[in-house]
């Protein structure tokens, strides 16, 4: 989907499209992160990128639809957020970062835009990649259908370097309670999971 197709996606739905709080898996190893500074990559209406902020993060929220930043910026906590409408392709921020957090960015081209989140990292600094598995596919959870876009363990520690040491790279099982979406969904998904740190 293009920017356009995303926006219009957002533009129906006033009320939000993604779930309130962001994926419980991410929550869990931020929640033991000490806050800094951090980067929501495609951040959508701003769940996970609010929820940093209201926990200390100094947060930016980077995203390509106009419209799904002005639902985050219009949500509780939006106004702690520095909201950004940028490309992951060609956006970069002024210095690198303590956390740099992306949930459900399925792309053509995943492997590089991974690799790009990597140089935005400041040393000592955590990256922390979450997406729909192509093991979703066959489960029957809620996401796309295209395993070209979906994520491996293999494809996401593919984007890493030696400069990375990689805590979690496995595929998770998220149940209906943990919903990608602001209505929910039934069936649970299958998704992959990647916390790497900056050590060099
Ligand atoms: C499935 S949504 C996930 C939103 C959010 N991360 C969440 O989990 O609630 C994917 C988001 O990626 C954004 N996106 C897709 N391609 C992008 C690109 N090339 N640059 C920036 N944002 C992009 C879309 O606009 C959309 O908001």
């Amino acid at each position: 989907m293009d920017a356009a197709q995303w926006d219009e996606r957002y533009r129906a739905a006033p009320g939000g499209v993604w779930a309130a709080e962001p994926p419980a898996v991410a929550q869990q190893i931020t929640a033991a992160l000490r806050p800094g500074t951090a980067i929501d990559v495609a951040t959508g209406d701003g769940r996970t990128a609010a929820w940093l902020a209201g926990r200390g993060w100094t947060c930016t929220g980077v995203d390509f639809s106009a419209e799904a930043l002005a639902l985050a910026a219009a949500r509780p906590g939006g106004d702690a957020v520095t909201w950004v409408h940028g490309d992951v392709h060609e956006w970069e921020p002024a210095a690198p970062v303590d956390l740099v957090v992306s949930c459900y960015l399925h792309l053509p081209d995943s492997t590089a835009a991974v690799a790009r989140m990597t140089e935005w990292v400041a040393p000592g600094g955590a990256l922390v990649v979450i997406g729909h598995d192509v093991d979703n596919i066959a489960a029957g959870g809620h996401g796309p259908s295209d395993p070209t876009i979906l994520y491996t363990p293999d494809l996401l520690r593919s984007a890493l370097d030696d400069r990375f040491h990689i805590a979690r790279c496995e595929r998770i099982t998220r149940t209906s309670a943990d919903a990608e979406l602001r209505g929910g969904h039934a069936a649970a998904a299958v998704d992959t999971l990647l916390y790497a740190v900056r050590v060099a």
